[in-house]
């Protein structure tokens, strides 16, 4: 099968053909949801699904996907039944020559009020793939250009679900980049479920209906908690997802690669995440220059002194995402998958004695002299002067009676790795996980 895809597998993207381009007919706004917006946030919070490519650009799109080499390089899956191909921009000229068209931006930034920008080349349409088969190859074999239209009986439990009540496929999250376009490469006649529900400041679920065939959403998934329903109904199911960040100086973006560090090509990560926030602020930097050379002295300091302040926290995350690889793969070959750490975290705290287990690790016998420890006291500090903390999984305001410890800290900083070595050092970990 994959020799016959590959007879035509080298399209040249052409917007004239390839794409539908219809602006979204509504679209959310933070406000609208009531939420607050935040320093990294922008208006937007999500849109309708709407046309992007025609069906001539689906079926070359699925074509560039299930070309061998994309398969071959691109290829990895998570769970039975999931197939996923990430980085295929690298092996594919139409899926990266697609997603980076001025037409194809235009049309996502208008939709999201602020003009986008790709944050990194690996992040050009990671592939979400559900369709029959265990293996990999089972998976691959099951592919066709031509969108399938066969339909899977729904049972009664499947017409009863409610993802809101029962298992969702990816749950409530926030997204690892500001900004993301979810693109629907299936034929969603019949299906059932598929939506998104954004959390509402009321902590109502807003239910936002998921793209049919060739339409996609943009979502500021990054600054909004969200979660993806099942789908049904349908034999096979294909997403492609690029992320964005606003190409606006004075906003910075709330990033982290904490759900991508742990199954990702490390060294290929790290290179693009480092020059992609490099590149920020280096543009950041010119920004300022640019406005401190419109007049002859410079009165305005605190500009200067929040430029300093935002350029040091935004250095600081960048470089706190970077755990060195060894660290990653001697951590993985001790504790496993990192996944379960806010679990093991909800439990820990129930734990007998919990806040003596935590006292036991201290800057004397865990990461000596590592900067995390000072990270800590900072937040603990903000903290106690009552402002609201940012973190991988949003914003809060510390509620709890205990105190915030180095558990907390280094879950805020999306670094579950180190929280399980943390854990293990407290000695918690091993009994949790018996
Ligand atoms: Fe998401």
């Amino acid at each position: 099968m994959i020799s016959r895809l590959e007879e035509t597998a080298q399209e040249v993207f052409d917007p004239e053909i390839h794409l539908a381009c219809e602006p979204p007919t509504k679209k959310f706004t933070l406000e609208d949801l009531n939420l607050q917006p935040s320093p990294t946030s922008t208006k937007i919070a999500a849109t309708l699904p709407f046309p992007i490519l025609s069906l001539e650009g689906v079926r070359a799109y699925r074509r560039a996907l299930f070309s061998q080499e994309v398969l071959h390089h691109c290829g990895g899956s998570p769970a039975p039944g999931t197939l996923t191909l990430r980085n295929a921009a690298s092996f594919s000229s139409f899926i990266s020559d697609f997603w980076s068209h001025p037409k194809t931006t235009q049309l996502l930034s208008e939709a999201a009020d602020v003009p986008l920008k790709i944050v990194m080349s690996t992040e050009i349409g990671h592939t979400n793939i559900q369709t029959k088969g265990g293996s990999v190859s089972e998976m691959v074999s099951q592919l066709n250009v031509e969108p399938q239209t066969t339909k899977v009986p729904l049972t009664d439990e499947d017409r009863a679900y409610d993802p809101l009540k029962g298992s969702s496929i990816i749950p409530w999250h926030y997204d690892s980049y500001p900004y993301v376009c979810v693109l629907m490469l299936s034929d969603t006649e019949g299906m059932l479920g598929g939506e998104t529900y954004i959390k509402t400041g009321d902590g109502v679920s807003l239910k936002v209906e998921g793209p049919k065939l060739g339409s996609g959403v943009v979502l500021q998934g990054g600054e909004v908690e969200h979660l993806a329903a099942r789908s049904m109904g349908v034999s096979e199911r294909i997403t492609t997802i690029t992320s964005f960040c606003a190409d606006l100086p004075r906003v910075y973006d709330s990033s982290y690669i904490t759900n991508l560090r742990w199954y990702s090509d490390r060294p290929t990560l790290y290179k693009q995440w480092t020059e992609y926030r490099l590149e920020k602020m280096k543009r950041e930097i010119e920004h300022l220059q640019e406005q401190i050379a419109l007049s002859p002295t410079l009165s305005d300091l605190s500009q200067v002194q929040k430029f300093a302040q935002d350029q040091l926290s935004y250095l600081k995350r960048t470089a706190r995402q970077l755990i060195p690889i060894e660290d990653c793969e001697s951590i993985a070959e001790k504790y496993g998958p990192v996944r379960n750490a806010f679990n093991l975290w909800e439990k820990a705290q129930t734990v007998m004695g919990f806040e003596q287990r935590v006292a036991i690790v201290t800057p004397h016998n865990w990461q000596q002299g590592n900067d995390l420890w000072t990270d800590l006291i900072e937040t603990q500090l903000a903290i106690q002067a009552g402002r609201t903390i940012e973190s991988q999984r949003g914003r809060f305001k510390w509620t709890k009676e205990r105190q915030y410890c180095m558990g907390d800290e280094l879950l805020r900083q999306g670094l579950p790795e180190i929280f399980l070595s943390w854990l293990d050092a407290t000695g918690m970990y091993r009994p949790l996980t018996l």
